[in-house]
């Protein structure tokens, strides 16, 4: 039976932290949903349809053909476990950086589970060198003319530089 994991997320934008946790979910899943929510307790800089995009062009560029035809890119609204349902995930994966995240994580993990006890958690560590990225220090970085190069992809760095000129106009 495949086996289809859902990644969560509001990657505002995708960062180079979540594309990591995309390539290590492909080794234990057989096809991975990237699940994009509208219902997210943050404000988000991009819309939904836009943070998608942003994830279909990385995912292109980075993954190699047999990986790319494994993922797919979805927005959902309402519950993560309703959508999970809907999409026969058999997992939920999350990204867990620092200690920080820990308690965040594990509460959501835990009301998930009561919500439905057949879809799990899995978390996996941050990479060593992804470790301190956040979506919100990047947007701010960029914002303030900084070089994120190295915590985004070329082609959600020019968006983002783009969005900050024009509300600088
Ligand atoms: N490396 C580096 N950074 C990472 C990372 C990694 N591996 N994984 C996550 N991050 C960062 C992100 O950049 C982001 O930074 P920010 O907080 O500065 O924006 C942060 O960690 C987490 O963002 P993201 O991965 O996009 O997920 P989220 O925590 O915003 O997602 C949902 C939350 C969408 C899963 C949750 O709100 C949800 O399930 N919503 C649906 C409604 C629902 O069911 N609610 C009930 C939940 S119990």
């Amino acid at each position: 039976m495949t086996k289809i994991g859902l990644y969560p997320g509001t990657f505002d934008p995708i960062t180079v932290g979540h594309m990591d946790i995309i390539k290590r979910a492909l080794s234990i899943v057989d096809k991975l949903v990237v699940a994009v929510a509208l219902d997210t307790n943050k404000k988000p800089l991009f819309g939904i349809e836009e943070r998608a995009a942003l994830i279909k062009a990385d995912i292109k560029a980075a993954l190699p053909p047999s990986d790319l035809a494994r993922v797919e890119v979805k927005t959902f609204s309402g519950l993560l476990m309703k959508f999970a349902e809907s999409e026969k995930a058999a997992v939920i994966i999350r990204g867990l950086r620092a200690i920080s995240d820990f308690e965040y994580e594990v509460q959501m993990a835990c009301l998930n589970l009561k919500l439905n006890s057949e879809i799990q958690t899995i978390f996996l560590p941050a990479s060593e060198n992804t470790q301190f990225i956040s979506s919100r220090f990047i947007k701010e970085i960029s914002r303030l003319g900084g070089d994120i190069s190295c915590f985004v992809s070329k082609n959600t760095e020019k968006e983002l530089t783009k969005l900050f000129a024009k509300e600088a106009i």
